[in-house]
């Protein structure tokens, strides 16, 4: 998975394309490249690791031209060097690959039996020496390019220079993602919409099999065989400074507090107040077809996976439909039983996982509907499911999910409420109340970021931990494994979450003084038996970190440290319990000093199953 820019226009290409990298560092960050044409004069230059020492190089030997493409990958074949770094050249053809083409290894032998010489480890150079050998033959750009995509199977998002044709980017896309910026006499592509922000609102968002050319005076875009197709263009409205930092240390600081903000879009204007409902524009199914369901299968990856688990309680709670739930990489694997009267309900942030995507073509090749709950617009998971339910969180930038998570989780709550509601299980009255609760929330994220200095006092003391626990019990056990997964991913320290009551049945045994755990006791229907099994930690010298909430005093004197979230209802508290999971696991990760925004081996959407 990695990230590619492309840009033809009238001013120097480089300083854009290295901007719209820095942008898309999240989608991998194990080395970057880029290459540029001033008239037929290619500069190229790649680098391994992260952006800045590309950008190093581009100092002493600067890339000239005012067209470029560049790129920022995420190893999927050959080890994360410069010589597998992009862009790839073969003869005059340049060019940068997102995606993994399948049948690399029988066109390499193909091509090398026509004298073609690889330097490199990677698929890519596939496509590049591909192109070559049609050039070769036909002598036109685009042709070449057709007739090589044609040959590839697997997927590509790719941007393609030839120094023969230098007035001429050509773009391409198959199941990778791939977005057009529109400028006044200039044009952008990007695999995501920060890349080309500060440039552009205008955008067009490839579908697979679409093959798009630029030059100085016009853009053209068509299937792969040459039929011209009419796309039009969105105008996006997130601003620039929504895809930076806003002056905080970390992307996932930032994100953290942008929680009260990401909450209140993704509830603003979906309350219908008169009809006590709950209006989901993109839903794409009737109300006859919501009150006919009798299954709906949840299916995510990693943190979305966690708030499926707490949509399984909103959806069997409020709506009495049974939930099945699901990693995606297990769904397809395990034959599930679909029927049409089932929902599949797809969550994923980036709306590219490949697990994910996987997933949700099983249940399609099976005739169930499918919804996704998604937070990137028209990305390749919302476009495939039947309907969708936005998040809208903004970009997310930091690897560690943050307000993506929050907001899944109040998306699957009004999911909850409208089936709720379609199926005759709740009254208008009830469902204007549970919104109401929903519509106080921001406020009560706002109150639970505060208590951030107070968490970072707690963190310095557990810096040198080697393992972690975190308990929760129904639906605070997810929170507990949401815990587990955000620290271990930015600070390296082994954690695990576990439902509370099932500790005695194992777990116990790992706790002494030297284990810090982390247990969810807000008051809610389970308070007293967290409580008990809290107190066997005690007991037994853990050193216990309680999350509570309201005037929680009953466990003063108890515990190591006390954190207490405002009050609200059950359903909601899993959200306020959230903030010091992802609060702590912040500023461990900070003491000790890892790289919080881009953690090791991890990369923002894993697009490789
Ligand atoms: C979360 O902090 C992770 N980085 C990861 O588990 C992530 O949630 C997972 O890869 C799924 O991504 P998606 O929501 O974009 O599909």
């Amino acid at each position: 998975m990695c990230g590619i820019v492309g840009y033809l226009g009238s001013q120097e290409a480089s300083p854009i394309i290295i901007e719209g990298l820095r942008r898309l560092e999240y989608r991998g960050y194990d080395s970057a490249g880029i290459c540029t044409l001033d008239g037929s004069t290619t500069s190229i230059s790649r680098a391994e690791g992260k952006l800045i020492n590309l950008e190093n190089i581009l100092r002493e030997t600067p890339a000239i031209g005012s067209r470029g493409i560049g790129h920022t990958r995420w190893a999927t074949h050959g080890k994360p060097n410069e010589i597998n770094a992009h862009p790839h050249k073969a003869g005059n053809i340049i060019v940068v690959h997102n995606g993994i083409i399948e049948n690399y290894l029988s066109l390499k032998k193909q091509l090398q039996q026509q004298g073609h010489k690889f330097n490199s480890e990677t698929d890519t150079e596939i496509i590049a020496h591909l192109v070559d050998e049609h050039f070769n033959e036909c002598g036109d750009f685009e042709k070449s390019v057709r007739l090589a995509l044609a040959e590839v199977r697997g997927a590509y998002a790719v941007a393609i220079l030839c120094s023969d044709e230098p007035d001429k980017l050509i773009a391409a896309k198959l199941g990778s993602p791939l977005v057009i910026g529109q400028g006044e006499g200039e044009y952008f592509v990007a695999s995501d919409i920060p890349a080309m922000l500060s440039h552009t609102r205008e955008m067009i968002f490839l579908e697979d099999g679409e093959f798009a050319v630029f030059t100085p005076s016009k853009m053209s875009i068509s299937d792969l065989a040459g039929n011209l197709l009419e796309k039009q263009s969105k105008t996006i409205t997130w601003s620039p400074l929504m895809a930076e930092k806003g002056g905080y240390k970390h992307f996932m600081l930032k994100e953290i507090y942008e929680q009260p903000r990401a909450i209140a879009d993704t509830i603003a204007g979906r309350l219908q107040s008169d009809e006590g409902d709950i209006y989901l524009e993109d839903l794409g199914l009737t109300q006859e077809q919501l009150a006919g369901l009798d299954k709906i299968f949840i299916i995510a990856c990693g943190t979305s996976w966690h708030a499926g688990l707490v949509g399984k309680f909103y959806i069997e709670k409020l709506a009495r439909i049974p939930v099945e739930i699901d990693i995606a990489s297990e769904f397809r694997y395990r034959d599930p039983i679909i029927t049409e009267n089932s929902l599949t309900l797809l969550i994923s942030q980036s709306g590219e996982t490949a697990d994910t995507l996987a997933a949700l073509h099983e249940a399609k090749g099976k005739g169930g509907k499918v919804v996704c709950i998604c937070n990137v617009v028209d990305s390749s998971i919302s476009r495939a499911s039947d309907g969708v339910v936005y998040t809208h969180a903004g970009p997310e930038i930091g690897v560690a999910s943050t307000k993506a998570f929050t907001t899944q989780l109040v998306a699957l709550y009004q999911l909850a409420l409208k089936l709720g509601r379609a199926c005759g299980k709740l009254t208008a009255d009830e469902c204007r109340n549970h919104v109401e609760a929903l519509l106080a929330l921001p406020r009560k994220i706002e109150e639970t970021i505060e208590l951030d200095s107070e968490i970072e006092k707690i963190a310095r003391e557990y810096v040198n931990a080697r393992d972690f626990l975190y308990l929760g019990r129904g639906n605070q056990y997810p929170i507990a494994l949401e815990g587990a997964l955000k620290l271990k991913e930015i600070s390296y320290i082994h954690a695990e979450g576990y439902p509370a009551g099932e500790m005695k049945h194992g777990p116990i045994a790992l706790i002494d003084e030297n284990l810090p755990v982390v247990v969810l006791v807000p008051r809610n229907a389970t308070y007293e038996k967290v409580v008990s099994n809290m107190e066997e930690v005690c007991a037994r010298g853990g050193k216990v970190i309680a999350i509570a909430s309201g005037e929680e005093s009953e466990l003063e004197g108890k515990v190591e440290a006390l954190i207490k979230v405002p009050e609200t209802t059950e359903d909601l508290l899993p959200i306020l319990t959230s903030i010091p999971m992802q609060l702590l696991a912040y500023h461990i990760a900070v003491f000790k000093g890892t790289d919080v925004d881009q953690p090791r081996n991890l990369a923002k959407s894993v697009t490789v199953e």
